[in-house]
């Protein structure tokens, strides 16, 4: 059985007094064991996020990272300093990235590398855009996509990675995928990751999907067979919705 995870991504949402507010009321929320879940706040909110989580089940994750290790690249972060900040989790080639900042699958893949080699884990994500989905070819888009981005990641890590599939027509639109037409996405995915591994491999990978999941359809979403997660945006902004998508799990 693939454990459920669930992460919030905060993206470029509260300044610190209010990730310490979200914070603390996250702590309070009576979450379901078994599951995992994630936070990944701005990088300003990284240490308050520490210091807040002590002693508590949910875990750390960062938006990006540096393809650099260190040195004269003003304004990015490497994956060490992540690593002493606490993150666990990065989260790489979300489709925000891709589109604003011409992220390609070839980046992203040599991201989700460095944030293997240093023992964390990459929270990898794909997805169509509209004019793909409308157009027929969100099939060749996603199967391309996980290739680029999966490329020559040996099968020992692969199991490691998440994979998170986005409609993009769905990401902050309220327009989410229904859980037919998520789960069939899903099901591609896990076919091809079978044919790019093993089943053995494919069954162990976390596939979770993301795109306007709320807590009224995160129940229906997450029951589909290859579906074992979500990553959240909105809805992680307020501790209850964040907690109840969890506990639908
Ligand atoms: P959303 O964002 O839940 O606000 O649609 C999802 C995401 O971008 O990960």
């Amino acid at each position: 059985m693939r454990k459920k995870i669930i992460a919030g991504n905060w993206k470029m949402n509260k300044d610190v007094e209010e990730s310490a507010q979200l914070l603390e009321e996250l702590k309070k929320q009576t979450l379901a064991p078994g599951v995992t879940a994630i936070v990944c706040p701005p990088y300003t909110s990284l240490t308050e996020a520490v210091r807040i989580l002590k002693g508590s089940s949910i875990q750390l994750g960062a938006q990006d990272v540096s393809l650099q290790d260190d040195g004269a690249y003003t304004g990015e972060i490497s994956i060490r300093m992540l690593k002493s900040a606490g993150c666990s989790y990065v989260i790489v080639g979300h489709s925000e990235r891709r589109q604003y900042f011409k992220e390609s699958d070839e980046l992203i893949n040599a991201k989700a590398k460095k944030v293997l080699a240093n023992g964390l884990t990459p929270i990898v994500c794909v997805g169509e855009t509209l004019q793909e989905r409308e157009g027929g070819i969100t099939e060749k888009i996603v199967t391309t996509q996980v290739k680029g981005v999966m490329a020559g990641i040996p099968a020992e890590d692969a199991a490691k990675v998440i994979i998170a599939y986005e409609p993009v027509w769905a990401i902050g639109t309220g327009k989410t995928a229904s859980p037919a037409q998520a789960q069939e996405v899903h099901k591609l995915i896990r076919t091809l990751l079978t044919s790019l591994y093993s089943a053995t491999v494919a069954d162990e990978i976390v596939v979770q999907y993301g795109g306007s999941v709320k807590p009224d359809n995160a129940k229906e979403l997450l029951s589909q067979l290859d579906i074992d997660g979500a990553l959240v945006g909105g809805a992680c902004l307020k501790a209850d919705s964040f907690a109840a998508i969890v506990n639908a799990c």
